[in-house]
C-alpha cells in the first residue's frame, strides 16, 4: 500500500511554531516516525509539505498514479480552500484529514472544514499521534 502524507502551510515550522498549541515535535520527527511505522507494516510512504495551495493540489493530482490513500493536514487551507477539497474529490482516493490541535476548541473560524466532507474521516486534537492513527486506519481498511 502506498500512502501520501501531506502537510499544508506553516507546518514546516513545527517545533518552534506556537509550541503551546502544536507541541514541540518537528515535521521531520513526524515524517520519520510515520515512515518507520509504515515500513513495519509493509507500506510505502511519501511525505510532502508546501505553503502553496497550487503545489498541494498538484501533489494530489500526481498521487492518482501511485497512491492508495492520502493523509492530509491542510493547515489553514482546511477552512478556506474549495480548490483543495475539489482536488481530493476529483482523485477519489481515500483521504483522512488530520489536525494536531483540537480545532473544535479553538477560534470559530477553525470550526468549519471544507475538506472533511470529501474525506473518510477527521482526527483532531491528538497531536502527532493523529497522523499515526490515520495511517493505521488506511492500512486496516486495506485488509478488511
Ligand atoms: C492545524 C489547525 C489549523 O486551523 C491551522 O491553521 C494550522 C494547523 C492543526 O494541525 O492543528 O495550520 O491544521
Amino acid at each position: 500500500m502506498n500512502i501520501l502524507v501531506m502537510h499544508g502551510p506553516n507546518l514546516n515550522l513545527l517545533g518552534t511554531r506556537e509550541p503551546e498549541v502544536y507541541g514541540s515535535v518537528t515535521l521531520d520527527d513526524i515524517n520519520r516516525w510515520l515512515a518507520d511505522y509504515a515500513a513495519e507494516h509493509g507500506a510505502a510512504l511519501r511525505t510532502f509539505q508546501s505553503n502553496h495551495e497550487g503545489a498541494l493540489i498538484d501533489a494530489i493530482h500526481a498521487a492518482r498514479d501511485w497512491a492508495d490513500g492520502i493523509i492530509i493536514n491542510p493547515g489553514a487551507y482546511t477552512h478556506t480552500s474549495i480548490a483543495l477539497r475539489d482536488a481530493i474529490a476529483a482523485v477519489a482516493l481515500p483521504a483522512i484529514e488530520v489536525h494536531l490541535s483540537n480545532v473544535a476548541a479553538r477560534e470559530p473560524f477553525r470550526h468549519t472544514s471544507l475538506i472533511a466532507p470529501v474525506c473518510l474521516g477527521q482526527i483532531s486534537g491528538l497531536g502527532w499521534l493523529g497522523y499515526r492513527l490515520a495511517l493505521e486506519a488506511l492500512l486496516a481498511r486495506e485488509t478488511e
